[in-house]
């Protein structure tokens, strides 16, 4: 097959690592796709900008559009963050039949229901596996791992940004602010961080979570969200002192359609497993009728583990290429299903 020819929106943290997996795996990439996977080029806001990678200069762009309507590209790999003009840019390459991978929780979570009507109209694939839990392929095992099974519950610790902040809290003494500035230094922490202590990025993710796992349309604003901000260096030593832990939790329930989805702190006893996850480290608990429970583990943020998502999702759409099937994987609820309320 000839080289499957990328355009990468945003060189930042995961953009990096995109260039740097794509290049460092070319021959394992083209012994499973059977093409060649070549980025030709990159949308920056700022060229001149000192970089940890070296690129080609000729491949980076200021302007959106040497990307979204370069006739030559077949992918965009969207890791530049933002929602409006984001898009934007995502439904005109979608119009121009490109294929799209995502990291883009917040677009998602937000506008998730467009893009794919958008993207079944015009046969394309858009691939999101990045944007929850960085480099837990959790879509992936929602969507087909537990395609047999009714799911019940999904509930566990989904921003890597503040549970780095409540380690590092617990196990150091360590002041909040601080942190938090290390973590935007580490790459974990959203352009805005607010998102991430406040419980929104969270929210995002459980919102996609529980519209994947319960083939319902679950919306942002259906979540309840409290955030990290308010969390004490003596609230949580007071709760070590009675053996418990304090965790950011997303509960998603699934009561015979009546559906709830929260994030919160939560004191978590610390015999629990989800007590122990610790860092930048996620952890989501999946609970089926017919599977009991299960939990996935693994980085939650960071360049490479959210690249190794972003990559495998290039990776099934070149499958999809080779066999004719895109636009065909369905990542969306199956059916119109709204939330029922206490009073239905
Ligand atoms: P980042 O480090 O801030 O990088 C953003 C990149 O996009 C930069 O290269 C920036 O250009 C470019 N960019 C931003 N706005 C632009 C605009 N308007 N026009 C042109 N270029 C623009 O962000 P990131 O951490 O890689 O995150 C990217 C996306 O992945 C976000 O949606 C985030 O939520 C998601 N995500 C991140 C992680 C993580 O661990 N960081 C994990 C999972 C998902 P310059 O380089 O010139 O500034
Ligand atoms: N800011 C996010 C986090 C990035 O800390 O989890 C990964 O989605």
């Amino acid at each position: 097959m000839k080289p499957i020819k990328v355009g990468l929106l945003g060189l930042g943290t995961v953009g990096t690592g995109v260039v740097r997996i794509v290049e460092g795996h070319q021959e394992d990439l083209q012994r499973q796709t059977g093409s060649a996977i070549e980025i030709v080029k990159i949308l920056v806001q700022d060229k001149t900008k000192s970089r940890s990678i070296t690129v080609d200069p000729d491949k980076l762009t200021e302007n959106a559009w040497d990307v979204i309507n370069n006739s030559e590209i077949d992918v965009i790999v969207e890791v530049m963050g933002g929602i409006e003009t984001t898009k934007e840019h995502i439904l005109t390459a979608l119009n121009n039949g490109k294929h799209i991978v995502t990291a883009n929780k917040d677009l998602m979570a937000m506008h998730g229901p467009e893009i794919l009507a958008k993207a079944a109209e015009k046969g394309c694939d858009v691939l999101y596996e990045a944007s929850v839990a960085g480099g837990i392929p959790i879509i992936r095992a929602l969507v087909e791992g537990f395609s047999s099974d009714r799911i019940t519950k999904i509930m566990g610790i989904v921003n890597g940004t503040t549970n780095y902040i409540l380690t590092k809290m617990s196990q150091e003494g360590a002041a909040y602010a601080d942190v938090l500035k290390e973590a935007q230094q580490l790459g974990y922490a959203e352009a805005d961080p607010t998102s991430d202590v406040e419980g929104l990025d969270a929210a995002r993710k459980m919102t996609i979570l529980s519209t994947l796992g319960f083939h319902a349309n679950v919306a942002l604003g259906d979540v309840e969200v409290k955030g990290i901000s308010s969390v004490s260096k003596e609230d949580i030593q007071y709760g070590k002192k009675l053996g418990y832990e304090v965790k950011l939790l997303g509960i998603a329930e699934n009561h015979d359609g009546h559906i709830s989805v929260s994030v919160q702190p939560t004191m978590v006893k610390n015999t629990h497993p989800l007590a122990s996850v610790n860092g930048v480290f996620n952890a989501v608990y999946v609970y089926g009728e017919a599977v009991g429970e299960t939990m996935f583990y693994g980085p939650g943020a960071g360049e490479l583990p959210t690249a190794t998502s972003v990559v495998a999702d290039l990776v099934a759409v070149v499958r999809n290429l080779k066999l004719g099937v895109n636009g065909r994987t369905v990542l969306a609820p199956y059916k119109e299903k709204k939330l029922k309320t206490d009073e239905q």
